[in-house]
């Protein structure tokens, strides 16, 4: 199974195993990691931001423009940010690497 890692906002780095399919939103959630998504992937808010790193930005799908438009409203983004609902792995993204970005700060979602 592919595997991603997350870097959490105080830098701990987590590798988790990512089914394909499954887009990043779910898989933080279903590794206990602390990721909001809100609206649960149907494009609506933007609290599902992480950013990319660099090396695997430029290997993911093109953002559609619904995702461009929400992302606009997210709080501390960056040029490799995006929507982790709208992420889905694949075998080519294994390894990937995004960054909970340090400004989202949520109420504990554990469980
Ligand atoms: Fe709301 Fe991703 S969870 S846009």
């Amino acid at each position: 199974m592919p595997k991603m890692t997350f870097v959490l906002s105080n830098g701990e780095r987590k590798e988790v195993e990512a089914e394909n399919g499954v887009n990043v939103l779910e898989i933080a959630h279903k590794n206990h990691i602390d990721l909001e998504g809100a609206c649960e992937g149907s494009l609506a808010c933007s609290t599902c931001h992480v950013v990319i790193d660099d090396d695997w930005f430029d290997k993911l799908e093109e953002p559609t423009e619904d995702e461009e438009d929400m992302l606009d409203l997210a709080f501390a983004l960056t040029h490799t940010s995006r929507l982790g609902c709208q992420i889905e792995m694949t075998d080519e993204l294994d390894g990937l690497v995004v960054t909970l970005p340090e400004a989202t700060r949520n109420m504990a979602v554990d469980k």
